[in-house]
């Protein structure tokens, strides 16, 4: 292909500013809890890492330094083979009463369980049918298919039906012609349940009865999580038909993981919303768990790390688990109270109640927005936000991609960030008027003015790379 974007080459300092900006307070964190609950954690051996920003190399290689086996806390560190999923895989665990009678357990009432993970970010689904366990990988989406998880976006048109879902729902509101502005799309939507009050009774939230659409339109909660749960309810019965064959007529478990700091009546009003939308019959026992996200990490951790078959866990161990998301942070610690064999034998007790931050990968994306800013300007940046929408999401995804695979190399002394042509094009124009408007001719090529920049008080950490070659091939095919 001809044009495909350009990168923006970045110095591995500089990367790490601003990933240390949001590790920062997540070990800082840690080390309180560490320092102030000795009494109960002490003699904690493992720390385990599960969430999406767990995957991160560099994030890994942060916490091995501050808490690993060098370190004065000599913890060691299990990261699970798909951190990002470990939530989710715990919830469908959570549906058998023990791995050995998986399909004993299923085949007594329910053809499967369904085990979902309603991230601030992402969705994940897993599935137990018979002794298999799969994760949902169909998200019927061309562009975004490579995620394991569905990112937590709904679209709704103006009679208030669904009109799309996960990032093409996106996609479709940004296409939307001006004047069909009563279409509602609801962003990171789990995130605005909490009040900006966060103390309930026993340090437990209520939930907000009202979230607010992109347009600034408020909508009931329940009917968004409603329709969420018709159509995860679709695609779930779709995929177990056509990937394990098997009809399910609607016998399903349920086990839907929460924030461990929901109220009772936030997880019943969960399970309502879930009857409402008709996952879940009335007359069916046992047929909804809503279980907490902390548990379900727990228990995601300790059968992958079973599957694995690297860490013999003992009585009475204790573990720190750290689920690093996409929006927050939380903490947890755990002792084994049986004598750990299988999964089915697991039992443990919360020595810690969970508590948390808002520290997750989405923060490190702001971060890079405003490193731009620092480089082209704010001004430039919310224009080309405004005028260019659809290029301001590839935008982001583009920088999640790269990094997803920073510090894979610690060698490298650069990474390199795709960016949008569209983007490109818009600053050159930007930086071509600027140099006009003040008659400068000393400064005509814009990979000049990026080197120049000071970005976060460092100079020489940035260039763009190729830009004039692929500027030239562009003005060529025009
Ligand atoms: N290798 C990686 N490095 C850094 N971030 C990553 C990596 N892989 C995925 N992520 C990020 O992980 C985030 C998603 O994580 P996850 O699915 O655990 O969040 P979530 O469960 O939706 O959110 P939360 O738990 O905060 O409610 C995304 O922001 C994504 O960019
Ligand atoms: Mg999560």
């Amino acid at each position: 292909m001809l044009i495909d974007g350009d990168k923006l080459k970045i110095n591995m300092e500089e990367w790490k500013s601003m990933l240390d900006d949001v590790f920062g307070p997540i070990i800082a964190t840690l080390q309180e809890i560490m320092h102030n609950k000795k009494q109960i954690t002490g003699k904690c051996t493992y720390l385990s890492l599960v969430g999406g920003l767990a995957e991160s190399s560099y994030f890994q290689a942060r916490m091995e330094e501050e808490f690993g086996l060098k370190s004065k806390y000599g913890l060691s560190i299990i990261v699970p083979k798909r951190p990002i999923l470990s939530v989710v895989e715990g919830a469908a665990w959570f549906g058998a009463e023990t791995i050995r009678t998986l399909s004993e357990s299923i085949s007594a009432t329910f053809k499967a369980i369904v085990g979902l993970d309603f991230g601030t970010d992402g969705i994940g689904i897993a599935y137990g049918i018979g002794d298999k366990m799969f994760i949902h990988s169909g998200w019927e989406s061309e562009k975004y298919a490579r995620r394991t998880k569905r990112r937590t976006i709904i679209l709704l048109d103006q009679n208030n039906d669904v009109a799309g879902f996960g990032m093409d729902g996106k996609e479709t509101y940004l296409d939307l012609e001006e004047g069909a502005n009563d279409w509602k799309l609801f962003e990171n939507f789990k995130m605005q349940l909490y009040p900006e009050d966060h103390s309930g009774k026993d340090g437990k939230i209520v939930i907000r009865d009202l979230l607010t659409a992109a347009n600034r339109a408020k909508f009931p909660s329940e009917l968004i999580w409603i329709e969420v749960f018709k159509h995860i309810n679709k695609l779930v019965t779709k995929y177990i038909n056509e990937q394990a064959k098997v009809t399910t007529k609607g016998e399903i478990q349920w086990v839907i993981s929460v924030p461990a700091i929901w109220n009772d009546d936030a997880k019943e009003k969960m399970k309502q919303w879930a009857r409402r939308a008709g996952l879940v019959k009335r007359h069916l026992p046992n047929q909804c768990h809503i279980v907490y996200e902390s548990d379900c990490a727990v228990l995601g951790m300790l059968s992958a790390a079973h599957d694995a078959n690297d860490v013999e866990f003992k009585q009475n161990d204790k573990f720190m688990v750290i689920d690093a998301g996409g929006a927050t942070v939380d903490f947890s610690c755990q002792k084994l109270c049986d004598q750990y064999e299988n999964i089915g034998d697991y039992e443990t007790e919360e020595i810690i109640f969970p508590s948390g931050g808002p520290w997750g990968s989405v923060h490190i994306d702001s971060r890079f927005i405003e490193l731009l800013g620092e480089i082209f300007s704010k001004e430039w940046m919310d224009e080309f936000r405004i005028k260019l929408p659809h290029s301001f999401v590839d935008l982001k995804r583009l920088f999640q991609e790269a990094k997803e695979f920073f510090y894979k190399n610690k060698e490298d002394e650069t990474h390199n960030c795709k960016l949008p042509m569209d983007f490109i094009e818009f600053m050159s124009e930007k930086f071509e008027a600027k140099c006009e408007d003040e008659d400068d001719e000393d400064e005509n090529d814009l990979d000049d003015f990026i080197g120049d920049k000071a970005v976060m008080g460092h100079e020489e950490l940035i260039c763009l790379e190729y830009i004039q070659n692929t500027l030239n091939e562009l003005n060529h095919v025009v």
